[in-house]
Formats: C-alpha cells, sequence, structure tokens
C-alpha cells in the first residue's frame, strides 16, 4: 500500500514545492476544477501549464490511468514543473516544453482540455484553439479561465481621472483601449465557436484584491509583474510625474474607503468540440 507511507514535511524539497501556485491563478483554478471531468483514464492537455499546478491536481485527482500533457514554452517554468512531478513521483505527466500550437501529438486523442489563464496570454489564440481542435477527440470538452472586461475597475477610475487632471487627454484612448483588450463573455464564446467548440457553460465568479493604499499597491510583487508594463505602456513617454500622481490619488482613494480594493471579474468557459 503505498499511500500509506506519510509524507516527510521535513525531506529536502517538500517546502520548496509546499506553496506550488501563484496566489493569482488559484481562484480561477478552483472554477475550473469545480466543472473539469473527473473520471479514471482521461487524457488531458494542458495548455500554457506554467509551473503546472493544474496538471499535477488532474493527474493526482483523475489517477494512475489518466494522462496529462503539459505544454508551455516557457523554460524555467516547465523545468520546475519537472522537479515538482519527479518530487511526487508521478508517472502520467508528460511536460511539453513547446508552443501549443507547435505540439506533436496525434489527431484525436485527448478527452480534456484545460487552459488556466492562458487565452489572455497567447500571442495568437486562434492558431492554439485550431491546434486544440485538431487533437481533441469527437465530443471532447474544453474549459478555460480568464479575467473579464471588469478587472480592477476601482484602479482604472482612478487612472482615467488621473489622465483627465493632468491633461494629458490624449492618453485616454489608449487607456480605455487597454481596459477593453480583455476577454468579454461574447468574444470568448465568439473565438471558441470560430474553432469548432460550442459553449455549454460559463461560470462567473469574482474575488478581491486588497491593499491597504496605493503605494502598496504599485510596489506589490504579482502586480509589477502581471500588470505594470501594461499601465506602464498607457503612460507612453509620459514623465514618472504621472505615476506619482496615480500614487497620491490612489492613496486618497484608499484614505476615503479605508483600503483599496480591487475587482477581479473571471470566468470559466466550459465547451465541447462540435
Ligand atoms: C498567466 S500564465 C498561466 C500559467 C498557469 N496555467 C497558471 O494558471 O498558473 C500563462 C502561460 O501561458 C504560457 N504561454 C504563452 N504562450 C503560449 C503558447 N503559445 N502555447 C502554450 N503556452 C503559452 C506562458 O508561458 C504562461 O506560462
Amino acid at each position: 500500500m503505498d499511500y500509506l507511507q506519510e509524507i516527510d514535511v521535513a525531506a529536502p524539497g517538500f517546502c520548496e514545492f509546499y506553496d506550488e501556485l501563484p496566489l493569482w491563478s488559484a481562484p480561477f483554478g478552483l472554477l475550473l476544477l469545480d466543472r473539469v471531468p473527473m473520471k479514471p483514464g482521461l487524457t488531458f492537455l494542458d495548455v500554457g501549464a506554467g509551473t503546472g499546478f493544474l496538471s499535477i491536481e488532474l493527474a493526482e485527482r483523475c489517477g494512475a490511468f489518466s494522462r496529462v500533457i503539459a505544454v508551455d514554452p516557457w523554460k524555467p517554468a516547465v523545468e520546475r514543473l519537472r522537479r515538482k512531478v519527479r518530487q511526487r513521483q508521478l508517472q502520467n505527466i508528460v511536460v511539453l516544453e513547446q508552443k501549443a500550437e507547435d505540439i506533436d501529438i496525434p489527431e484525436a486523442s485527448v478527452d480534456v482540455i484545460v487552459s488556466n489563464l492562458g487565452i489572455n496570454n497567447f500571442e495568437d489564440p486562434v492558431l492554439v484553439l485550431q491546434t486544440c481542435r485538431r487533437v481533441a477527440k469527437p465530443g471532447a470538452h474544453l474549459l478555460l479561465t480568464t479575467n473579464l472586461v471588469g478587472h480592477m475597475v476601482e484602479f482604472y477610475e482612478s487612472f482615467r481621472s488621473v489622465l483627465i487632471e493632468e491633461g494629458h487627454l490624449d492618453r485616454v484612448d489608449t487607456l480605455e483601449a487597454h481596459v477593453n483588450h480583455r476577454a468579454t463573455i461574447a468574444s470568448v464564446t465568439k473565438l471558441l465557436k470560430g474553432a469548432g467548440f460550442g459553449v455549454v457553460e460559463v461560470a462567473t465568479d469574482s474575488f478581491r484584491l486588497r491593499f491597504a493604499d496605493g503605494s502598496s499597491l504599485l510596489r506589490h510583487y504579482f502586480i509589477r509583474l502581471g500588470f505594470l508594463p501594461g499601465w506602464k505602456s498607457v503612460a507612453g513617454s509620459l514623465p514618472t510625474g504621472m505615476f506619482e500622481a496615480l500614487e497620491r490619488k490612489l492613496n486618497h482613494v484608499a484614505s476615503e474607503r479605508g483600503e483599496l480594493a480591487l475587482t477581479i471579474p473571471m470566468a470559466c468557459f466550459v465547451a465541447r468540440k462540435e
């Protein structure tokens, strides 16, 4: 009985992987895991697996007779996922370091395709979805999550006010384009339909990212990683004074509201190959 052997929390590597997924990815992943088909013997493809928490979760929850193919071109993430797979001694995960559109697996060989926060990161989502259709079995499921337009609406209200107050009216259209580049239920449904997947369910939810004030928001590690580059592109060549004004505005809003809470609307699309 292999499972009767207890997990050794003092073992090398245990703590390296104990906190093994980004907090940002977790609420989206939960939405997906609540809906994904769960039975032994399925073949999954995790598109844009990143460091792979979803691949591991599926491989373990669906058991040794299931198989998970994780694909991502991000080398260090793929290497970390391979280390996690070794540490857990999982035999049913294959990790591929490549773009999903270049994947070389047989046609009609996958039962379930998942992608947590992938679609908003792919350079060519249409090509990725066409590849998904090619490798999906007839009637295969595809589940993907994304954040939606409305993302951080409270932040963008302040950003817009600052651009107007500081006289940078020419940047307001750039800001609107940035806000509206995010997915909507209609845009993703259309994308999926165009690739030959019919949407059978759209589950929506939201959570809040809360900060004490604007200064802490703008210095938060994941904010700087995931969102600051987009905000800088809206600001364009504007002086750093614009970000100083934004920080002051956000701090003012936080002092009035008692905190700075940003809403993150999210959706999980459940589709089937038509
Ligand atoms: C926001 S991360 C999500 C990672 C992971 N699914 C999670 O939820 O933590 C998006 C991932 O998509 C990957 N990606 C970008 N372009 C891709 C492509 N063409 N094919 C496969 N993965 C891609 C990135 O390398 C990155 O790991």
